[in-house]
């Protein structure tokens, strides 16, 4: 058996705080906007679902954390909730909420698993919303000083940062659609939150190279882009889908400009970058962090605002997310990202999928032969990237555990371990112990 995995390849899980930490007001913490979004029924798609109990790992956190050593990982992406450290998102620490960040790093490294902690997930705290959020300019200083807050206590047993997750998600989903909280309806806030959300970036990392010592990156969602046809018109479509999904936060985070195309989609909401604004976002990044779960085949439509839409693939198979399953969809987001970003070192942040699973497990073992086969088969496109010549140091997939999928509340299932939500019962899934193998023999079980 040959692996194409270098030998200190990375294999973990990733989560995120508000997903399934459960008791979001706990200790002191401020509510946060998604505190806020999932409590409004006119707002939240699955009304009812909010992240009150979620998977209650405030409270499992130690029983959790030896599950992941069960599985042999050996890293874990996590996410802190900004309010349990800054209840008002400034100012005063709530030094019970940075406890628990604490407890949990120091959990993992005494079971031999390396944190890699996300600094925002999408929990801005609700106070901060209230002053305007990620369309107030001061977001990239509040950014900052929180993420100093956390480098200052956690450095040095957090080896690898990452700023943001998702910045487009953070702004399509909050600001433009209003399908993710704060849930605004917007053109004219996108681009707002956008610039804010990456000078934020640029801030944090200025921060981080004051005081920290190891490694700091930027997590991005990409889907590949493929054209429907040929013609001028969905070529044309295609260069904006890329430009609006795949281009707007790594190009001004690592090449210091803004692609073209983005004028074009906003129209009148746009208004060009200052040079100040360009150059903050613009710092050194140790690694790309890449979410990867579908692609794209895209061609000219009246969707507004960006006048491209994706085709159906009749033979495909597509998640319960509606996600058509495109292993090499991974191997070609990784080479590009190799190709337009001066080869960075990356990390796969996110990588996963929804099937259905039923809600209980049955004698203890939950079949998921569809997640098994996505999992062997996006892995595997992993190793061929790395085989052309990607610089892929880690695989984190999502997710550990069954989990508040946003706004679809508890009906989407990416765990590879199973949550029964009325008891808290956690169960292994097959796909769980195939990743378990994956760990053990550095991906050569795939062979
Ligand atoms: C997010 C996760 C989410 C997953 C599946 C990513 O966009 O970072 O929080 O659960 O995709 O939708």
């Amino acid at each position: 058996m040959t692996s194409p995995f270098p030998d200190d390849f990375l294999w973990g899980c990733a989560t995120a705080a508000y997903q399934i930490e459960g008791s979001p007001l706990a200790d002191g913490a401020g509510a946060s906007i998604w505190q806020r979004f999932s409590h409004d029924p006119r707002l939240m798609a699955a009304k009812g679902d909010t992240g009150d109990v979620a998977c209650d790992h405030y409270n499992r956190m130690a029983d959790d954390v030896a599950l992941m050593k069960e599985l042999g990982l050996q890293a874990y992406r996590f996410s802190v909730a900004w309010g349990r450290v800054l209840p008002d998102g400034t100012g005063k620490v709530n030094a019970a909420g940075l406890d628990f960040y604490e407890r949990l790093v120091d959990t993992l490294l005494a079971n031999g698993i390396e944190p890699l902690c996300t600094l925002y997930h999408w929990d801005l705290p609700a106070a901060l919303d209230d002053r305007g959020g990620w369309l107030n300019r001061d977001s990239a200083d509040w950014f900052a000083d929180y993420a100093r807050v956390m480098f200052d206590r956690l450095d040095g047993r957090v080896k690898k940062w990452v700023t943001l997750n998702e910045p487009w998600v953070i702004t399509d989903g909050g600001y433009l659609h209003g399908a993710l909280a704060p849930g605004h309806k917007n053109v004219f806030e996108a681009p707002i939150a956008s610039r804010n959300l990456m000078r934020a970036h640029g801030a944090a990392v200025k921060a981080y190279r004051e005081v920290g010592r190891h490694e700091i990156g930027l997590v991005v969602n990409l889907e590949p882009k493929y054209p429907a046809s040929g013609s001028p018109e969905d070529t044309a479509a295609l260069a904006r889908a890329n430009a609006y999904m795949n281009r707007q936060y790594l190009d001004p985070a690592i090449h210091g400009t803004c692609p073209a195309e983005l004028a074009t989609i906003f129209g009148e909401a746009w208004t060009d970058w200052s040079a100040d604004d360009l150059a903050l976002a613009r710092q050194k990044i140790d690694f790309v962090g890449v979410n990867y779960y579908t692609r794209n085949v895209t061609r000219a439509d009246d969707s507004w605002p960006l006048n491209a839409g994706m085709v159906k693939q009749p033979l495909a198979t597509y998640t319960t997310t509606g996600w058509e399953v495109f292993p090499q969809g991974l191997t070609d987001v990784l080479l590009w990202v190799k190709e337009l970003y001066g080869d960075p070192a990356i990390y796969v942040t996110e990588n996963g999928a929804a099937f259905f699973d039923p809600p209980v497990a049955e004698q203890g073992r939950v079949e998921d032969p569809l997640r098994v086969s996505y999992l062997r088969q996006h892995i595997a496109a992993v190793g061929e990237a790395i085989e052309r010549g990607a610089n892929v140091k880690g695989y984190m997939l999502w997710s550990l555990f069954d989990n508040l999928e946003w706004s679809l509340g508890y009906s989407k299932r990416f765990g590879i371990v199973h949550v029964n939500f009325a008891t808290q019962q956690r169960t292994l899934k097959d796909s769980a112990r195939l990743y378990r193998e994956v760990i053990a023999t550095n991906g050569a079980c795939l062979d």
